[in-house]
């Protein structure tokens, strides 16, 4: 009797550890700027086997869409909502901008620390650093090694000659001259053989292959490739392949790879100006063209119950939040407030995708002489067609553009001839992307049926105006002040 209630009351007492202990371990890849035609699974002429062993085994999702920059991609992922509904619309998040994902949205993190899990984030954040509890580790992760900004180099690891780089929230000094890509896929694998009985849950968020163009000799000797820009894009891509296939050999060594799940996303569309490519779609990064806006992204494990398929469910980055929490974790969700579909099913068993719409962008007009001559853009996929209003106005001379200081509404070809369109000065696109992928055929004129309805959409999606923040940087942010170390400033 008495020993029989001692067991019911341990079993009780360790049934949720018991459960977490049995989810599995997630590693979320976040690639930076990694184009369309980037990895050789996708016809690329660069060489990736070790990224293509994991996309040819696992389920590639083909019709998976992003933000078009980075800081509303990764907030739209971490918290499963569009960087509309998010205030982060707008543009990206660099050191000295008072701003970031609202400490009222719940991580990705927060959710899987509760359920069980051990977190740790790898890499880039860019989502906010003003304050220390914008910072991953007070986001839900219980470790951090990478930066804050958007980019840095990746030898000196400085943005702006100062510093941007911590171990959980200490300045990390001592590497100065070591490539990243080594350092991200060693501070993985640290997370990994720290393993205890819970599952993990890593983000890796790499800063390759986001410019500055750096890449060490040994990558860059494999690469023989013509054009100057993608050779040493190519010298990235190597040392970042190369990394996934220490990780995954890791995992192999403990034992650990049927417990692993892991999933790999593009967090935009590839820079054209910096060796990407993303042909032969239209457009580039910070465009809402398919280049800008069409992500890679693949799923992994041994244990998907359809696996070594192209899946054609439509889906967008916010889909992960209930996908992980709910699909691969197990745990209830509250859905209120979410744009994100759990798509765990759907992708597993290859059914129709609970998704019929994407809302690719809605930022509304700005009025300030900043250099983003992206304002004032909506952009709705609904179904085949995709309408697209507003700016980029390449009938006028804004600029500095994106691509090569070139309009970036174009197509850009591998070795970096760009073909212009003709000039749309009603700044109203609408395409057919089921039957016209790579958007060379423009239909507004003949179904204005159709653009009036998406537009109603989009109004509807705009009914509650969201103002979409974009501070100035704040001068009080300067890292003189803090021994030449980017820090959060305004605590
Ligand atoms: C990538 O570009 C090559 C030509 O360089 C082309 O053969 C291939 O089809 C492209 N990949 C995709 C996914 O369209
Ligand atoms: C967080 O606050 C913002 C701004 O007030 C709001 O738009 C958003 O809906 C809030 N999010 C949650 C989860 O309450
Ligand atoms: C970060 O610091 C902790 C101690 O605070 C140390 O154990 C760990 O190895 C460091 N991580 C890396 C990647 O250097
Ligand atoms: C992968 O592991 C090998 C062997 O330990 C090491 O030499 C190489 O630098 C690692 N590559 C990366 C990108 O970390
Ligand atoms: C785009 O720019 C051209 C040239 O300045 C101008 O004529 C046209 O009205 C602009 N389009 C819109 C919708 O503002
Ligand atoms: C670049 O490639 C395109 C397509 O293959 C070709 O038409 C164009 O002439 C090439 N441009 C240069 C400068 O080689
Ligand atoms: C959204 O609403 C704001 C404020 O009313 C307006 O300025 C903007 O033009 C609207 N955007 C679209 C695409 O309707």
């Amino acid at each position: 009797m008495c020993s029989i209630s001692l067991v019911l009351f341990l079993l009780a007492f360790l049934a949720p550890l018991v459960s977490s202990a049995n989810n599995p371990n997630i590693i979320l890849f976040v690639i930076d700027d990694l184009g369309w035609n980037d990895t050789s699974y996708q016809g690329s002429d660069i060489q990736t086997p070790n990224i293509d062993k994991l996309a040819e085994e696992g389920i590639r999702l083909k019709q998976y869409y992003v933000q078009p920059l980075c800081s509303p991609s990764r907030s739209a992922l971490l918290a499963g909502k569009y960087p509309y509904h998010l205030g982060l619309a707008h543009g990206v998040i660099t050191n000295g901008h008072p701003y970031g994902l609202g400490l009222n949205e719940t991580t990705i993190a927060d959710h899987l620390k509760k359920g069980g899990y051990s977190t740790h984030a790898v890499g880039k954040w860019d989502l906010g650093m003003h304050k220390w509890e914008f910072t991953p580790t007070y986001r839900g992760f219980d470790t951090f090694y990478g930066y804050y900004d958007a980019d840095e180099d990746y030898y000196t690891h400085k943005v702006g000659g100062y510093l941007d780089f911590r171990n959980n929230t200490d300045p990390v000094k001592d590497e100065d001259g070591t490539y990243s890509t080594f350092l991200f896929t060693k501070a993985i694998e640290d997370a990994i053989n720290a393993k205890s009985d819970s599952p993990f849950f890593i983000y890796g968020a790499y800063q390759s292959v986001h410019g500055p163009l750096e890449a060490p000799d040994i990558y860059l000797n494999k690469c023989n490739i013509p054009y100057p820009n993608r050779k040493i894009f190519c010298g990235m891509m190597l040392a970042l392949d190369e990394g996934i296939s220490n990780i995954t050999s890791l995992l192999q060594t403990k034992g650990l790879l049927d417990d692993t799940i892991i999933i790999l996303t593009t967090d935009n569309g590839g820079q054209t100006a910096l060796g990407s490519s993303n042909w032969p779609l239209r457009g580039n990064k910070a465009t809402v063209f398919e280049g800008g806006v069409r992500g890679i992204s693949f799923v992994w494990s041994t244990k998907l119950r359809k696996s070594n398929y192209d899946n054609n469910a439509m889906m967008h980055i916010t889909d992960w939040y209930p996908t992980i929490i709910e699909g691969i974790a197990g745990m209830t969700l509250d859905t209120k407030g979410l744009d994100g579909f759990n798509m765990w099913d759907t992708i597993n068993d290859d059914t129709p995708s609970p998704r019929t719409e994407i809302l690719h962008q809605l930022d509304p007009p700005r009025y300030d002489n900043e250099r983003n001559p992206f304002i004032g853009q909506a952009a709705l996929r609904q179904g085949d067609w995709k309408l697209i209003i507003g700016q980029p106005n390449c009938s006028e001379k804004i600029g500095p553009h994106l691509v090569g200081n070139k309009c970036p509404n174009g197509w850009v070809h591998l070795n970096g001839t760009i073909e212009e369109p003709e000039v749309n000065p009603s700044l109203t696109w609408l395409f057919n992307v089921k039957d016209d992928p790579n958007e060379r055929n423009e239909l507004s004129a003949s179904h204005p049926e159709i653009v009036s309805k998406l537009k109603e959409r989009i109004e509807a999606y705009n009914a509650t105006h969201i103002v979409q923040m974009s501070p100035p940087i704040d001068p009080r942010s300067d890292p003189k002040k803090f021994g030449n170390v980017w820090t959060p400033w305004l605590d």
